[in-house]
């Protein structure tokens, strides 16, 4: 109990604003696409969280120059050609978003590297990526048959492949897509949804080409990139938290300014709509790649509803705290189709199932999903993060309802994806 954290019960209510901190996505993706570009990208509103750090040490292994000026993250890009083979074991840290699209710039480059990260990366199924690249000619090794890390890859003068993804994921296609860019000829990948863009957006953006039509993605191979400016927007996964705390806490208001609306990403909003909550969206920059806009949301009475089929990708990072939301609407909420959720940093299924029947939820695991029963009062009691940062903050926003003291074990994880967290969200109690 020593160093639970006690958190806040049953507060009066939520007012304010809030800056959420930049999209983990898309700031790893800058890093990469600046790094493997020729000249300079500057990156705006770069998230400082741990995933990301991991991204930038990584390049610098490579002998990449990456530096902080005025609160911008300057990437003195090498090309593809002048990465340098890195002494060290690339270390990744917790961030699969890492590893995998790592394994698809390394795929095409003609040197040895190996990859590790913590305990939770050394579980999660790295062969979705590593089959596919060594159809592309690349040399890889890893546990299991290239399953799980250690990883060793030993890159070389890939070629194109056609190739049909088995599971819907935007690391998968990412990684695949960055290897295509570096191959000779053009590479055809097939989706079996659609899943977040931001790398087919950043592709143009650094004035590269791809062309997405019906869930196939062409990519011509043999692509130079060529520096730019990114502004990296709120991250909707982050701002999740706050638009369930603000639609589950009595006499509650909340803005969130800036966050990113791509509508690959935006299941969330979908969801709040569909289960009857009052909330707002304005946008703001039409004509940028990626969207942004302002979200109000107030305190809502909610029902229940069914998320399944091409919605998962769309919201895949906030089904756990979609679970704690569903607690508070009336009748059965029913997620279906979200097995992916087995293999993220924990198997959150399992997580956010235990842990917020702890607090006295109704909810049961499904094999590829849950069944919610709301509207249940939540009690105190002792919870666990699993040392998942998005299962840490969906518990720190279940003990702002629960009518007990809710202690929270390894709380540090919110680091991964947003190190202010626990401040942002005490500037808003009242
Ligand atoms: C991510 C894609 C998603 C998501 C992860 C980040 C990305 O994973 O869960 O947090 O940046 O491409 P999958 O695409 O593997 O489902």
């Amino acid at each position: 109990m020593k160093n639970d954290l006690k958190l806040s019960r049953q507060v009066q209510g939520l007012n304010g604003s809030i800056t959420v901190p930049g999209d983990k996505s898309i700031s790893h993706r800058a890093v990469m696409f600046g790094a493997v570009a020729n000249g300079e990208t500057v990156i705006h509103n770069f998230l400082k969280g741990e995933d990301c750090l991991s991204t930038i040490q990584c390049f610098k292994e490579m002998g990449v120059e990456i530096e902080e000026k005025h609160g911008k993250i300057h990437v003195y890009g090498k090309g593809w050609d002048r990465l340098r083979e890195p002494v060290n074991i690339l270390n990744v840290g917790n961030s699969g978003t890492t590893t995998r699209l790592m394994l698809g710039i390394l795929a095409g480059l003609p040197f040895h590297s190996v990859i590790i990260g913590d305990d939770s990366i050394a579980k999660r199924p790295m062969k979705r990526v590593t089959e596919p690249l060594k159809k592309f000619g690349a040399v890889i090794d890893g546990r299991d048959d290239g399953q799980y890390t250690p990883i060793s890859i030993r890159g070389t003068s890939i070629e194109a492949i056609e190739y049909d993804l088995p599971v819907a994921s935007a690391q998968v296609k990412s990684a695949l897509i960055l290897a295509a860019l570096q191959a000779k000829g053009t590479s055809v990948l097939v989706e079996p949804a659609p899943t977040r863009n931001h790398t087919e957006l950043m592709i143009e953006q650094f004035g590269g080409e791809v062309h997405s039509k019906n869930n196939t993605i062409r990519i011509p191979g043999n692509q130079q990139l060529k520096g730019t400016n990114v502004f990296v927007p709120g991250d909707i996964s982050s701002a999740a938290f706050f638009l369930v705390a603000g639609a589950i806490v009595p006499n509650s208001k909340l803005e969130l300014p800036l966050v990113g609306l791509n509508p690959t990403r935006t299941g969330i909003i979908n969801v709040l709509e569909r289960m009857g909550a009052n909330i707002n969206v304005q946008e703001q920059n039409e004509g940028q790649s990626e969207k942004t806009g302002t979200i109000t949301i107030e305190s809502s009475s909610l029902k229940g509803i069914e998320i399944s089929g091409n919605m998962i990708p769309t919201l895949i990072d906030e089904l756990p705290v979609i679970a704690l939301l569903a607690t508070q609407a009336t009748g059965s909420t029913i997620i279906k189709n979200a097995e992916e959720l087995k293999v993220k940093e924990t198997n959150r299924i399992d997580a956010i199932v235990n842990e917020l029947k702890e607090l006295g939820a109704e909810i049961e695991a499904t094999d590829d999903g849950m069944i919610i029963h709301g509207k249940t009062q939540l009690h105190g009691g002792k919870v666990k993060s699993w040392h998942d940062h998005r299962i840490g903050m969906t518990l720190a926003i279940a003990a702002l309802i629960a009518d007990g003291d809710v202690y929270l074990k390894d709380h540090e994880c919110v680091k991964i994806s947003y190190p202010e967290f626990f401040a942002d969200l005490k500037s808003l109690l009242q």
